[in-house]
């Protein structure tokens, strides 16, 4: 298919089929005269499709796909994208310039494209070298204590921090927490869930709802605690125990288990729900286990 043709099936038909013809897609931006070019088909979430694209018009002063490009599947998916790219706003306003930016997908242009299926499509500047802890439990299906301490104390920066801008991200899986494992670095990415904290979640992803606490189930407000209990799965996942029966393998410090079981309480009442301050908690219990804190190495090429 030439470049034009394929131009004119996206914007007259609103979605691009087929993933060899991501040479000739190309995604324009009307109003003012973007234009994105999508190289390769990354992944596919619940609501969209997720894109590595260069932006036509820009120099190629960084080598490689710099933009990821996150289209709705389908117009009815619209509104997840839309609410993604608010909360987000949100976030990376209240962030500035501090470090938590960098636990924050890079949204760097949101719109809507013309045509008869107009797809809303949140653009982010891609960040190489960072893998979900689905990609990261293939390789490594059994992940040793002191890896677990460093992935839950970063989850718990981020949740603190958009626990104090009132926003519960209400999809805290192992699909969504991305890790760099050479800069032990962390992104939570997968916004369109999110609700103020009181309000009821409303949007599972499939294949995790029952990792959800009964507050959801129910539909109950959710709050920050709602977070950390889907935190402390993803813990037992990593560990290579069973997340929806809390079983830890033995290998597992103890004291490590205990901390987390707390999360894992039915009760949303009975669980922690301060992030910073589980944090600090968990930062003692961390230096009287393994003593002060050593870069440890996860290797994941
Ligand atoms: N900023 C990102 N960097 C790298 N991969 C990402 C990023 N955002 C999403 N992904 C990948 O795309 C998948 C789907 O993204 P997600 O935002 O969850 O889409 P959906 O809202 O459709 O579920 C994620 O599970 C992850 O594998
Ligand atoms: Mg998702």
């Amino acid at each position: 298919m030439s470049r034009f043709a394929s131009l004119l099936s996206w914007l007259f038909d609103g979605y691009w089929p087929a993933e060899d013809q991501h040479e000739d897609l190309l995604v324009r931006r009307e109003d003012v005269r973007r234009r994105y070019v999508a190289t390769r088909l990354l992944a596919s979430g619940d609501v969209a499709d997720l894109h590595l694209a260069t932006a036509a018009d820009e120099p190629a002063t960084t080598p490689g796909a710099p933009y990821l490009l996150k289209v709705a599947r389908a117009p009815r998916d619209n509104a997840a994208l839309d609410a993604e790219r608010r909360k987000l706003t949100k976030l990376l306003d209240a962030a500035g310039a501090t470090t938590y930016r960098e636990y924050l997908p890079a949204l760097a242009d949101s719109f809507v494209t013309a045509g008869r299926f107009p797809r809303r499509i949140n653009v982010f500047r891609f960040k190489t070298g960072f893998y979900t802890l689905e990609q990261v439990h293939e390789r490594h299906p059994t992940l040793d204590g002191r890896h677990l301490a460093w992935v839950f104390k970063r989850v718990l920066t981020i949740l603190g921090f958009s626990h104090r801008q009132n926003t519960v991200h209400g999809a805290v899986l192992p699909c969504h927490v991305l890790i760099h494992p050479a800069l032990h670095g962390l992104q939570l990415v997968g916004w369109g869930h999110s609700v103020a904290a009181g309000r009821r979640i409303r949007t599972l992803p499939a294949r995790y709802q029952e990792w959800y606490p009964a507050e959801v189930h129910c539909q109950r407000p959710a709050g920050p605690a709602t977070d950390l209990f889907l935190a402390a799965r993803c813990l037992v996942y990593l560990a290579g125990g069973d997340p929806v029966c809390r079983r830890m393998p033995q290998a597992v410090p103890l004291p490590i288990w205990r901390f987390v079981r707390t999360c894992l309480l039915e009760s949303a009442r009975m669980r922690p729900d301060d992030a910073w301050a589980l944090q600090e908690d968990f930062d003692e219990l961390l230096l009287a286990l393994y003593g002060p804190p050593k870069f440890h190495e996860l290797t994941l090429t």
